[in-house]
C-alpha cells in the first residue's frame, strides 16, 4: 500500500482512512488510464448535513450544517491552453469537454458538467479570463461518494471540488470565504437562487463539528463558529430515495414568497433588506402586516420588483406569511440549537429538530409522504431524542440525532418499516462530520 496516500489520508478521514484507500487507488488507475502516465493532484469536497437551519440562509439568517465523510474526489492534471476534459468513473456520466472563457455554454439542462463548467466561467470572469484548463476525473460513486438527489448537496461538492482546482492551477488563493461566496454565485450558473450554506461548510468543515453560520455578511465577512457534535449521540442520516421533479421551480418560488415578505414589510420597516431585519419583532407584529397570498403580478402592480427568480409564474400564488414564519421562527431555533450543543441539553436539541420539521412541512410545506414515513419510524425509535427533513426538501433525506448506543437499532429498524409502507428502500448512514474541502495529495500515477 502507498504510505504517502494512506497517510495524507489518515489527516482527512481519521481511523476510516483504510476503507478509502481502495477508492483513491482505483480513481488514480482510471486516471492514469484516461489521461497516460504523470503527475497527478487530488482534490476534495464532501456533502453536507443540515442539522438545524432550513431555508433561513438566502434570508440572511443562521444555519448549522455539518459535512459529511462522503465527498467528491477530482483527480487533475495541469494542460497548456484553455481546454478542460473531464472524465468520471462512473459510466453515467459521460465525458464532456469545454474551454474555460468568461462565456462557457451551458450543457443541457442536468447534464453533470453543468456544475464545472459554472465553476470555471466564474472564475474566467473573477480573473479576467486567465485561467488555465486541465485534464480531469470525477469520483464520486457510492458508497463513499455524495449519494446525488438526495438533498446532501453534491451538486455543491461538484462545483467546490473544480473551483478548488481551478483555483490551484490558476494560483488564486483567496479566503475561505471569498471562495464559498465565489462558489455560491457558480452555482446561480444552473438557475437555483440559493443560499451560501452548502459552499461555506464544504469549504469549513471541521472533523466532529457542525458549523454555525450566521449568513447576514458584516463588512464582507460572516460570523462562524465550529460548535462540538454532541459526543453521546450520532446524526444519522436516512435517504427516502425519493427526488422531486421540479425541485428548482419550487425553491425559487419559496425564495419569491420571503423577498415578498420583504417587499410588504419595507413599508412598516423602512431599509429592511432580508427577513433577518426583522427577527427581533414579535411574530404577532409581522403577521399583521402580512398577505396570507400574493403573486408577482399584484406585487409588480404595487411597485414591487422581486429581482431576478427564473421560473416563477407571475400568477404563482406566493404564500408569504406561512413562508415568512417558517424563517422567523426557524433562525431562533437554530440560536437555541446552538445554545442546547454547548450546554449538553440533548432533549432540548432533538425537540428543536422536531419542532424545525413541523415547521418545514406546514409552513414552508417542503416535506413530502416519504419523509413523514422516515420522521415518524425515527423518532419511534428508542435512544432517537429528535428527526427531521434535512436539505431543500420535496425529497432527500432526513436527519436523525440518535444516542450511541441505539445506532445500531436505528439502521436495522428503519428500512423494514420504510419499505413497508412505501415499497422503497431507505438508504441509512451515520454523519461522521469530516473536513472541508482541499488539496489531497501530489504525486505520480
Ligand atoms: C439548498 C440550497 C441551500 C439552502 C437549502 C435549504 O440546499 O442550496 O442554500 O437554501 O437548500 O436550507
Amino acid at each position: 500500500m502507498n504510505d504517502h496516500l494512506l497517510s495524507a489520508l489518515e489527516s482527512i478521514y481519521g481511523d476510516a482512512a483504510p476503507d478509502q484507500v481502495d477508492r483513491y487507488e482505483d480513481a488514480l488507475s482510471a486516471f492514469r488510464r484516461a489521461y497516460g502516465p504523470g503527475p497527478v493532484t487530488v482534490f476534495r469536497a464532501p456533502g453536507r448535513v443540515n442539522l438545524i437551519g432550513e431555508h433561513t440562509d438566502y434570508n440572511h439568517g443562521y444555519v448549522l450544517p455539518a459535512a459529511l465523510d462522503k465527498d467528491v474526489l477530482l483527480l487533475a492534471r495541469l494542460r497548456g491552453d484553455r481546454e478542460v476534459r473531464l472524465a468520471n468513473v462512473e459510466a453515467d456520466f459521460p465525458q464532456r469537454n469545454f474551454a474555460v472563457s468568461a462565456s462557457i455554454q451551458t450543457a443541457d439542462s442536468g447534464d453533470w458538467s453543468n456544475y464545472a463548467r459554472g465553476a470555471a466561467q466564474e472564475l474566467a470572469r473573477t480573473l479576467g479570463g486567465n485561467v488555465p484548463g486541465f485534464d480531469g476525473l470525477v469520483s464520486s460513486a457510492a458508497p463513499l461518494g455524495v449519494p446525488r438527489g438526495a438533498g446532501v448537496s453534491s451538486s455543491s461538492a461538484l462545483t467546490v471540488v473544480m473551483a478548488v482546482a481551478l483555483a490551484h492551477f490558476a494560483q488564486w488563493t483567496p479566503s475561505a470565504t471569498q471562495m464559498a461566496l465565489f462558489c455560491s454565485d457558480a452555482e446561480w450558473y444552473v438557475g437555483t437562487r440559493g443560499g451560501i450554506m452548502d459552499q461555506f461548510i464544504a469549504l469549513l468543515g471541521q472533523r466532529d463539528h457542525a458549523l454555525f453560520l450566521d449568513c447576514r455578511p458584516v463588512d464582507g465577512t460572516f460570523r462562524h463558529e465550529a460548535i462540538p457534535l454532541p459526543q453521546d449521540y450520532r446524526l444519522l442520516v436516512v435517504n427516502s430515495g425519493v427526488h422531486h421533479a421540479n425541485v428548482r421551480n419550487e425553491f425559487n418560488q419559496r425564495v419569491a414568497a420571503c423577498r415578498a415578505g420583504v417587499a410588504i414589510l419595507r413599508r412598516e420597516f423602512p431599509g429592511i433588506t432580508h427577513l433577518r431585519d426583522v427577527e427581533d419583532q414579535d411574530w404577532v407584529d409581522l403577521e399583521a402586516l402580512l398577505p396570507e397570498t400574493t403573486t408577482v403580478t399584484e406585487l409588480k402592480d404595487a411597485g414591487h420588483d422581486l429581482g431576478d427568480l427564473p421560473n416563477v409564474p407571475a400568477d404563482a400564488a406566493l404564500r408569504v406569511m406561512a413562508c415568512c414564519r417558517h424563517v422567523w421562527s426557524e433562525n431562533r431555533r437554530v440560536l437555541a440549537a446552538v445554545d442546547a450543543m454547548q450546554h449538553n441539553d440533548i432533549t432540548h436539541l432533538g425537540d428543536l429538530l422536531n419542532d424545525a420539521h413541523t415547521s418545514a412541512r406546514d409552513h414552508y410545506r417542503i416535506s413530502t409522504p416519504e419523509l413523514e414515513v422516515l420522521v415518524d419510524a425515527a423518532r419511534a425509535v428508542d435512544g432517537c431524542v429528535g428527526a427531521r427533513l434535512t436539505g431543500a426538501g420535496w425529497g432527500g433525506c432526513i436527519v436523525a440525532l440518535v444516542h450511541h448506543e441505539s445506532v445500531d437499532e436505528f439502521q436495522q429498524r428503519i428500512p423494514p418499516v420504510y419499505k413497508a409502507q412505501t415499497g422503497l428502500d431507505a438508504g441509512v448512514f451515520p454523519c461522521q462530520a469530516s473536513p472541508g474541502a482541499g488539496m489531497v495529495l501530489q504525486m505520480m500515477v
